[in-house]
């Protein structure tokens, strides 16, 4: 479904949040299901790390995506940066790792420094997203967390597929965009795989 009225970028927010909730809780088993078989299909090096994300707010959820991943290669999840507290670090992720619960309520890996992953280590970066459109532009939840974290992705010599995953509902036609906005390289739904460059 798209969506065509030119709404500010709080209200679309507003709007594909609710849509993502709105979702049954099958709705959302099939979603991460397919979306699973369609990561896997773009999945080319063996033994890979994935930056995954735990899904919240009726993100769709890569925990099917996850255990593929963790067993052809490794996973990492997101961690708020502990000093300013505004960027994130990408910590592995196994079904051992002591998990913590963020300021925001979300559960990350407990900081563990030698757990650590540099972006460059990453084959693919998936990144949750409240709205996308066709040109691979990512509105997020308004923290601005991967826009910072990624602000100087295309310094580095050998850098991750930067991947937005999402519910075919957060798509729009054309999102607003700010200068700062990092854009996406894939945007990947249970149905379709867009390549924006
Ligand atoms: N590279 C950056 N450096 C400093 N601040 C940033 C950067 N990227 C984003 N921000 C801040 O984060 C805030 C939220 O960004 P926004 O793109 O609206 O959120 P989101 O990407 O989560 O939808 C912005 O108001 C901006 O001030
Ligand atoms: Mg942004």
């Amino acid at each position: 479904m798209t969506n065509t009225l030119p709404l500010s970028r709080k209200a679309l927010r507003q709007t594909l949040r609710a849509r993502r909730n709105a979702l049954s809780h099958r709705q959302q088993r099939e979603a991460a299901s397919l979306l699973s078989t369609q990561i896997q299909s773009i999945l080319t090096l063996p033994n890979s790390t994935v930056a995954g994300y735990l899904a919240n707010d009726g993100e769709i959820d890569l925990a099917p995506t996850i255990s593929v991943c963790q067993q052809a290669g490794s996973v990492t999840l997101p961690v708020l940066h502990p000093f300013t507290g505004k960027h994130l670090l990408f910590q592995a992720f196994t079904p051992l790792t002591e998990m913590t619960f963020n300021r925001f309520g979300i559960s990350e890996p407990a900081l563990n420094s030698t757990a650590i992953r540099l972006l460059h280590q990453h084959q693919l970066l998936l990144m949750p997203l409240v709205g996308f459109d066709a040109q691979g532009n990512r509105l997020g939840m308004g923290g601005g967390f991967y826009d910072r974290t990624l602000a100087n992705i295309n310094r580095l010599a050998q850098r991750p597929t930067l991947v937005g995953v999402a519910h075919d509902c957060q798509q729009v036609d054309e999102l607003p965009v700010e200068p700062w906005d990092v854009p996406l390289d894939l945007i990947i739904t249970p149905t379709q795989i867009i390549k924006t460059n």
